[in-house]
């Protein structure tokens, strides 16, 4: 059995999804490892657009799906989430879908502070997606946070809750914000028990009793590298790690038993919410992979930032996600572009740089050095088969390989999951 990681390896909205979805016809179990309903991945399937926050890609397949103690969980946003995704058709059930019982709750408090915090901020904000992921990853790691099984032990929740309260009333007082009033949230928390307790169990073994049975599993990462909270553009990063090595930690599977890594990247570079982003593009160019690209975030409709490809970023992720093999998605957007560059590495202060600096200034700062490829100037859309593509998209495909020293094993021409090219199956033993 082949268990794989499914990583972005540049600032997300990558098209993991899609290629969760593909490989998931394979897998027995999709697991969620890290972050929350921040997450915006879209799936194809059979026409309908299904757009998922929180929920494990698979579950739009009955996949067994699992949401790692490494995940931060908003009940009432996963109870929206649940009901949209059912009105298209898709059974959820206990049966299928298995919550943490350690992963942290979103609370409406949490909320709140993303976007008083954010609001405050000015021009220094982070540009989050509002969803409350920092408050309560910060809760987590402060060891105030309430967890997804505490809401089945009444005699000790109370005693948490107060000392949640504690933290977050002096805060809000701070703000100039009602305080939270601890009967209400005691009430809020029992309301919301029903609704989250049928689905939590111990993910960790469950998931090595399905490791056991000779099950394989599929990670699915959710924001990307450059928003890793260690190896990210910090502190324009997201509250979690995102890299491989958290698909173990996220969800209690051991190190031994992750057999590959596949980063995903699209063939340009988009990004949102602020931070640096040394390809980014601000003229028509820029304009134009938005437009074709359709380049509009999935949970809060901001548009992207575009800019082109960056091997620079694209190797620092390689290198620290231990990536082994590359989907490129979204060829076809390039499509219509005379020319098309790819950044090979950063002039700073005078000094050539061979990988992207920590500093926020410096970060800000570098400027990308371009190498210029034709472009192919014909339609890649659709494309099943890599002989079939242009002799321009091979070339620029095989100059990425080049810069950025691994195989792209996938290349995806269309949003429809069979529009796929597979050079290297993952599912292949090496
Ligand atoms: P947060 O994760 O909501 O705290 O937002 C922190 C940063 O991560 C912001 O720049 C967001 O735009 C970005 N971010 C969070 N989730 C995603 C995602 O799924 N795709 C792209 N960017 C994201």
């Amino acid at each position: 059995m082949t268990n794989i990681v499914i990583i972005g390896a540049q600032w997300g909205d990558e098209g993991k999804g899609k290629i969760v979805d593909l490989l998931s016809e394979r897998a027995d179990v999709v697991v969620r490892f890290q972050g929350g309903n921040n997450a915006g991945h879209t799936l194809v399937v059979d026409g309908v657009t299904y757009k998922l926050s929180l929920l494990p890609s698979g579950i739009v397949r009955g996949k067994l799906s699992v949401v790692g103690n490494g995940v931060v969980v908003d009940p009432w946003a996963l109870r929206d989430e649940m009901k949209r995704i059912t009105d298209l058709g898709t059974k959820i059930s206990p049966d299928v879908l298995k919550i943490s019982d350690q992963a942290t709750l979103i609370l409406p408090l949490h909320r709140e502070l993303d976007q008083m915090s954010e609001a405050a901020a000015g021009k220094g904000k982070i540009g989050t997606t509002g969803r409350g992921i920092g408050p309560a990853y910060q809760d987590k790691v402060a060891r105030r946070a309430i967890r997804v099984g505490d809401l089945a032990e009444k005699e000790s929740l109370e005693a948490k809750v107060d000392n949640l309260l504690l933290f977050h009333n002096a805060l809000r007082k701070g703000w100039g914000q009602p305080e939270v009033d601890k009967a209400d949230l005691m009430q809020t928390l029992d309301e919301i028990a029903e609704f989250i307790l049928p689905y939590a169990i111990p993910a960790w073994k469950i998931l090595s009793e399905q490791l056991k049975n000779g099950k394989s599993l599929l990670f699915e990462g959710a924001q990307a590298t450059m928003l890793d909270n260690d190896f990210g553009t910090y502190p324009f990063v997201t509250s979690s790690n995102t890299i491989a090595g958290q698909a173990a930690v996220g969800s209690g599977v051991g190190m031994k038993d992750i057999d590959k890594v596949i980063g995903v990247v699209k063939a340009y570079t988009t990004r949102v919410g602020s931070g640096p982003f040394p390809t980014e593009l601000f003229d028509a160019d820029g304009d134009r992979i938005r437009e074709v690209g359709r380049e509009f975030g999935t949970v809060t409709g901001r548009p992207r930032r575009c800019g082109w490809f960056d091997a620079v970023l694209v190797r620092q992720a390689i290198l620290v996600n231990g990536v082994q093999n590359l989907a490129v998605m979204k060829l076809d957007i390039l499509d219509q572009f005379d020319e098309i560059k790819v950044c090979v590495g950063y002039e700073h202060k005078g000094k050539k740089l061979d990988y992207y600096p920590m500093q926020m200034n410096a970060q800000a700062e570098v400027r990308p050095v371009y190498e210029t490829l034709p472009g192919w100037k014909s339609s890649t859309f659709g494309i099943r088969e890599y002989d079939k593509l242009p002799e321009n998209a091979k070339k620029y495909l095989a100059r990425l390989e080049e810069l950025l020293g691994v195989k792209i094993g996938m290349i995806s021409t269309s949003p429809e999951r069979e529009d796929t090219i597979i050079r290297i199956d993952p599912y292949e033993k090496k």
